[in-house]
C-alpha cells in the first residue's frame, strides 16, 4: 500500500480527518461522460478541489502521473502483460481506472478497454496518454455503476479495493464485477496485505517512514490499525523547510485473501489464481501483497 500512500495521497491542511462519507455524496450517481475533447485542467489549489472527486481530486491528480514509482515501466509493463494474457483478446473493464496508468497501455495493445472512475480530475488525464482516447470511461462508483457490455476480464489494481471502507460495499464491488463478466470471464484484484505481523501486543501503529531530510523539511508516515473493525488509516506528517506542518489521514478497510474468496463466492465466482505479485510467483506466508483472480463459471 505504501507505494500509493506515499506518492498519491490527497493533501489537506489543518489536521482534520476527512470522513469516508465525504465520498458518499456521489454514491449511485452515474454520469456518463464523453471524455474526448476535454483538456486536462490546470493545476488547482486544494481549496479548489471538487468534493465529488473523493480522495483523488485535482490537487492529487496533478502529480499522479509523475515519472517513477508506480508509473515506472518496470512496474506497469508486468501488470499489463498479465492482464493482456488473461483477457486473451477479449474486452476488459477496469474498476477505478484513475488516469489510465494501466488501461491506456492495454488499449495501446489493441484491446477494447473501458473504465469506471469516481474522480473526473483523474479520468480526464487518460486522454494525455497514448491510446488513452480509446479508453471509454464512465464516471461513477464501482460498487454500483454498470456499463454496457460483457467483459472477458474486470480488474481492480493498486490496492483500490481497500478504498472501499465497509464489508458490504466491498462485497458490492465483487458482485458488480461478476455482473460485468462473460461466462468464463475473470475478475482480478491486486492489493497489499495489512502489516499486522509487525504489530506487537498493545500497539496499533506501524511506522513506515521517518525521513528528517524530506524536501528540506521532514516526513513521518505510519499506518494505524483497528483489528476489531478492520479499518485502518494511513497517516502522513510533513514538515516544510519553513517549519510549517501538514497532517494527512486517509481511511481504508483491509480484508484477508480468505475474506475476499468468500466475497467472490457470494458473487458467484471461484478462485483461479493467487500470486504474490505480477511475476506470478507463489503466494506465501512472507508475501506482502497478492494478485488474485476469480472466475465466473
Ligand atoms: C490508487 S488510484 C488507482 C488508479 C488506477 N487504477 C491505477 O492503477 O493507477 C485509486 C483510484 O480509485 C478511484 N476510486 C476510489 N474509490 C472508488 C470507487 N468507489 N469507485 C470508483 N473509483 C474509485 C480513485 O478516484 C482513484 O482514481
Amino acid at each position: 500500500m505504501r507505494d500509493r500512500l506515499t506518492t498519491h495521497v490527497p493533501t489537506f491542511s489543518g489536521g482534520e480527518v476527512r470522513r469516508p462519507g465525504r465520498c458518499r455524496s456521489v454514491r449511485n450517481r452515474v454520469v456518463r461522460v464523453a471524455l474526448s475533447g476535454i483538456a486536462s485542467p490546470v493545476v488547482t489549489k486544494e481549496a479548489e478541489d471538487d468534493v465529488a472527486d473523493g480522495w483523488f481530486p485535482e490537487s492529487v491528480a496533478v502529480d499522479y502521473d509523475a515519472p517513477g514509482g508506480a508509473n515506472a515501466p518496470t512496474v506497469v509493463e508486468p501488470a499489463v502483460q498479465v492482464l493482456a494474457d488473461l483477457a486473451n483478446g477479449g474486452p476488459v473493464l477496469e474498476f477505478a481506472v484513475g488516469t489510465g496508468r494501466i488501461a491506456a497501455p492495454l488499449a495501446a495493445r489493441g484491446l477494447q478497454v473501458r473504465g469506471i472512475e469516481l474522480s473526473r480530475a483523474m479520468a480526464t488525464r487518460i486522454l494525455d496518454k497514448p491510446a488513452g482516447d480509446a479508453v471509454e470511461v464512465t464516471i461513477g462508483d464501482m460498487t454500483s455503476t454498470r456499463v454496457a457490455g460483457e467483459f472477458s476480464l474486470v480488474y481492480l489494481v493498486f490496492n483500490t479495493i481497500s478504498n472501499v471502507t465497509t464489508q458490504d460495499e466491498q462485497v458490492a464491488v465483487f458482485c458488480n464485477a461478476a455482473a460485468h463478466l462473460l461466462p468464463g470471464g475473470l475478475f482480478l484484484i491486486e492489493v497489499g496485505l495489512p502489516d499486522l505481523r509487525r504489530l506487537p501486543p498493545g500497539q496499533d501503529t506501524v511506522p513506515f517512514t521517518v525521513d528528517p531530510d524530506h524536501e528540506g523539511g521532514g516526513y513521518v508516515g505510519f499506518d494505524q490499525y483497528d483489528v476489531v473493525t478492520q479499518q485502518f488509516t494511513s497517516n502522513h506528517v510533513t514538515v516544510s523547510a519553513d517549519g510549517s506542518g501538514r497532517f494527512r489521514r486517509i481511511p481504508f478497510r483491509y480484508a484477508w485473501p480468505a475474506e475476499m474468496d468468500l466475497m467472490a463466492r457470494i458473487a458467484g465466482l471461484q478462485l483461479k489464481h493467487r500470486w504474490s505479485d505480477w511475476d506470478r510467483s507463489c503466494f506465501t506466508q512472507d508475501s506482502i501483497k497478492h494478485v488474485s483472480v476469480w472466475a465466473r463459471p
